[in-house]
């Protein structure tokens, strides 16, 4: 059956791909585990609840991780690099044309396919207006994704799970890698 065959070849993509991974990373962890070692956690874990939005669709990172899928097939980071992207109905669709189309949620997903209009996803993650952000240099400068997220791939709903928009949060890692502390990194004021 065809989505069989999709899983399959996804499995298979995901094992070779987290073999390659795991290479890769050795020398890194080995490195960064002596440069933390003792230091406290670059992000802390949101202490207050954080319930996941009520989403348009029932769209899991857990399930579709586990596909083998990276983070880059729906979140790119276009110029100027402030922002992420949600990713465009026709990537949800290269699978779900075929994949669980008898399923009500996949069924409504083709309904938003049709009319063209965006998913209107809940944000769950966001920085006050007004203050300086930036994925870019972040990413530049090495942060992994889940550093600031937690760990996605275990996520079936996605939720707040790390102050990472908390002022002291963004100050106290600034102090851990050496990155500005100065307020006019993050605030415009005093415009001069
Ligand atoms: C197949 C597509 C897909 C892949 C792959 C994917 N995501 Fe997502 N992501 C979504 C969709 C759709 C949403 C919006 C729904 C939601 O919040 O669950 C989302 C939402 C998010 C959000 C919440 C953003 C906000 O503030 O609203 C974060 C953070 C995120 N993804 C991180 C990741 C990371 C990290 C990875 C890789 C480990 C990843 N995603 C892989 C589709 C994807
Ligand atoms: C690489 C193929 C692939 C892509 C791309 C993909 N999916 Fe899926 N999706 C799957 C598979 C496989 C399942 C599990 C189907 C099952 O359990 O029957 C699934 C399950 C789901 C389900 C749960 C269906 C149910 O009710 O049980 C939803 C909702 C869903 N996907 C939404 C999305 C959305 C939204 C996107 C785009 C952001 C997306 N998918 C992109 C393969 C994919
Ligand atoms: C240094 C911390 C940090 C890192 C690293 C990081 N994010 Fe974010 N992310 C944030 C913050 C803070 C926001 C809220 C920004 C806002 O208000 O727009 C956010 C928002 C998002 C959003 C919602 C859209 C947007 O840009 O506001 C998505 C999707 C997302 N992140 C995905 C990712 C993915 C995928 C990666 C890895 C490639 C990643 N993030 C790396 C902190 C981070
Ligand atoms: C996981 C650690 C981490 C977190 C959390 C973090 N940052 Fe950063 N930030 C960095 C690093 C590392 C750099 C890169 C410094 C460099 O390139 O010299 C940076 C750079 C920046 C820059 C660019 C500074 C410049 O002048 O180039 C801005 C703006 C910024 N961060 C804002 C924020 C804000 C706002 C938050 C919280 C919402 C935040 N950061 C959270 C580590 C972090
Ligand atoms: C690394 C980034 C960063 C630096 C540096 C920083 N701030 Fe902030 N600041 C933030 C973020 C993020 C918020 C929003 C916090 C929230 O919503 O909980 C904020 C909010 C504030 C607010 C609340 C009003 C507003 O503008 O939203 C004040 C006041 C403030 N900061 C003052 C300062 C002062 C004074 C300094 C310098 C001593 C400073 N900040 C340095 C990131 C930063």
């Amino acid at each position: 059956m065809r989505r069989e065959r999709i899983v399959r070849v996804a499995r298979l993509a995901a094992a070779a791909l987290g073999a390659a991974l795991l290479l890769a990373a050795l020398p890194l962890r080995a490195q960064q585990s002596t440069a933390t070692a003792g230091a406290e956690k670059q992000v802390p874990d949101n202490p207050a609840a954080h319930m996941p939005p009520a989403q348009p669709l029932p769209y899991s990172h857990q399930t579709h991780l586990a596909l083998g899928l990276e983070c880059s097939m729906c979140h790119t980071n276009p110029e100027p690099g402030n922002l992420m992207t949600f990713p465009a109905t026709s990537v949800c669709m290269g699978c779900h044309t075929t994949v669980a189309t008898n399923k009500p949620s996949i069924q409504k997903l083709a309904t938003f396919a049709k009319s063209g209009q965006p998913i209107p996803w809940v944000r769950v993650y966001a920085v006050t207006k007004g203050v300086n952000w930036t994925h870019r240099k972040h990413l530049d400068a090495g942060v992994k994704c889940e550093t600031c997220h937690g760990q996605v791939a275990d996520m079936a709903t996605m939720s707040q799970t790390t102050s990472v928009t908390s002022m002291g949060v963004c100050i106290s890692c600034h102090k851990l890698n050496n990155a500005p502390t100065v307020c006019q990194t993050c605030h415009s004021w005093p415009a001069n």
